[in-house]
């Protein structure tokens, strides 16, 4: 689905375990999809360190930690937490539909 609000639908919610993410390819970008205990969250695909994916890192909690240098953002506000980023992820908002995810992207 894309319509006015460009609502883009992803997966179906069981697609994404807990504690894990999904690499979602739209456009030619790339987004990263987070299922963590406090619900679904978006990001942008890569590292802002390097041309690395997230999607081979490590989610811990709220935390995402890049495979490459072990850099670490915060999954719902994208802010860094440990270097070498300096940069934070941008982040988008995730509706959940007859457990179908969306993701509104600008
Ligand atoms: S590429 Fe992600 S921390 Fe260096």
């Amino acid at each position: 689905m894309n319509n006015m609000d460009n609502w883009v639908y992803v997966c179906e919610k069981d697609q994404i375990d807990i504690e894990d993410l999904k690499r979602f390819d739209y456009n030619n970008k790339t987004y990263c999809i987070f299922h963590i205990k406090d619900g679904f969250f978006a990001t942008d695909g890569m590292c802002t360190h390097e041309e690395v994916h997230l999607e081979d890192g490590l989610v811990t909690d709220d935390e995402i930690e890049c495979p490459m240098h072990q850099g670490i953002f915060n999954i719902k506000t994208g802010k860094v937490i440990q270097d070498p980023p300096c940069e934070d992820l941008k982040t988008y908002p995730i509706k959940i539909e007859k457990n179908k995810i969306y993701i509104q992207l600008k």
